[in-house]
């Protein structure tokens, strides 16, 4: 009996759950830790969509097992969703599931689509479903980096050209999950070009589709003529209508794909609780108030958290989008590593933060902060680590940048 699964054996151990069970230890111990690791939206979804989960929870014939691929009315609601916000006409048919999450959906559509074997293209540094799900499947995974610039389709082109067998799956995700990095319409046309020429799917994650700062709109990789022949895109009730605990998301786009998706999950489930889906329903219907609240809240948070940490010494760059600031760590501290950096925030500024080693290699030398705390709360994160920063010698003072710290 072999105690060494095949699996397992691919996993290494999770970074960022070293950190998570620090944090949860320092709380078990009574101790005040602003949390800013985890993206766990800390607002409540709106009123209408709860009042619409109890009202179905209350019939009788709510309870039985659901549609593995959604009830009709929320693969219809999600096809609206679309065509108002991204003016991409689907198929709520054959082009909409809903799945439990985005990540369960990203996992599952893994599971249906990879070969051992396979070569997966993924950003490095990424959310780690995006690789996970694929190793876990079988497949090999050769990255690309996360920045969308020249560099990018330089190491697709090489990626084709030196790798057996040819990759066959490229990951997308913008705004991206930990770096905050976006992309225009102009991107999306250029890789969908380069993956129809190549023979590679695409996949697309768009968790972050409602949450931008710039007033330029995030795209979906759908909106690009003919994308539907080789793209398939998640998006998240999680983060836009501060869903994440009813684990609801969706799959749009390519039928092939779409099918397969359906097909695996026909396999392993049953469906989301008939009740969840139709309050889903009654957030993507109803009125989208909330949305715009909810992005105006997440933008005067990132504005007091790069204000507040500036003038602790430590310099964020604004995320242009997504719910994170990805920020390298402080010059004078950068040979500590992102994980023991991350460690003594924790316990030294009781502020928690996710190491951006967990994401990959080349998170290494940044951290991620979420912004799930409110404004108080984020100022005095910025006091904490002003202390533990100069404890530790920092130069925090204006002059810090021409002191090379
Ligand atoms: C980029 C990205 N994709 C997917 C997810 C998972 O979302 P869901 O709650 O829909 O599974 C997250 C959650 O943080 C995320 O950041």
């Amino acid at each position: 009996m072999s105690e060494e699964f095949y699996r397992i054996k691919r996993l290494p151990p999770y970074v960022i759950a070293e950190v998570n069970a620090m944090r949860a230890a320092a709380r078990a111990a009574g101790e005040d830790i602003i949390d800013l690791g985890m993206g766990n939206p800390d607002l409540p979804p709106p009123q209408h969509v709860i009042d619409k989960l109890c009202e179905v929870a209350q019939k009788p014939d709510a309870h039985g097992y659901s549609q593995s691929k959604g009830i009709p009315g929320l693969r219809r609601a999600q096809a609206n969703y679309y065509a108002r916000r991204f003016g991409v006409d689907l198929d709520p048919e054959t082009e909409v599931v809903v799945t439990m999450g985005s990540k369960e959906g990203l996992s599952s559509l893994a599971t249906a689509i990879t070969a051992p074997g396979d070569v997966v293209l993924a950003p490095n540094p990424s959310y780690p479903i995006h690789t996970f799900g694929f190793i876990i499947a079988g497949a090999t995974i050769r990255s690309v980096p996360t920045t969308p610039d020249e560099r990018y389709f330089e190491s697709l082109e090489r990626a084709m050209a030196f790798t057996v067998p040819r990759p066959s799956i490229l990951i997308v995700n913008y705004p991206s999950n930990p770096t905050a990095e976006t992309v225009d319409l102009a991107f999306y046309e250029r890789l969908v070009a380069w993956a129809k020429e190549n023979k590679v799917w695409i996949i697309s994650d768009l968790a972050y589709s409602e949450l931008y700062y710039d007033g330029n709109p995030t795209p979906s990789v759908l909106q690009v003529p003919g994308a539907k022949d080789i793209a398939i895109e998640f998006t998240s009730m999680s983060k836009t209508y501060s869903m994440a605990g009813w684990r609801m998301g969706f799959a749009v786009g390519n039928k092939q794909l779409i099918a397969a998706l359906s097909r695996v999950k026909s396999y392993l489930d049953y469906g989301a609780f008939t009740p969840i889906q139709a309050a889903a329903c009654a957030a993507l219907n109803g009125p989208q108030d909330i949305v715009q609240k909810n992005r105006e809240l997440y933008h005067k948070r990132r504005d007091v958290l790069v204000e507040s940490f500036g003038r602790a010494g430590w310099d964020i760059p604004p995320a242009k989008a997504s719910m994170f600031c990805w920020a390298s760590l402080p010059p004078a501290l950068r040979e500590m590593g992102s994980l023991e950096f991350s460690k003594q925030l924790l316990t030294q500024a009781k502020v928690a933060v996710a190491p951006g080693v967990g994401y990959g290699e080349d998170g290494e030398g940044y951290v991620r902060i979420a912004m799930v705390e409110n404004e108080q709360r984020l100022r005095q994160a910025a006091r904490n680590v002003k202390r533990y920063l100069q404890s530790m010698g920092v130069n925090t003072g204006p002059d810090r940048k021409a002191a090379g710290n």
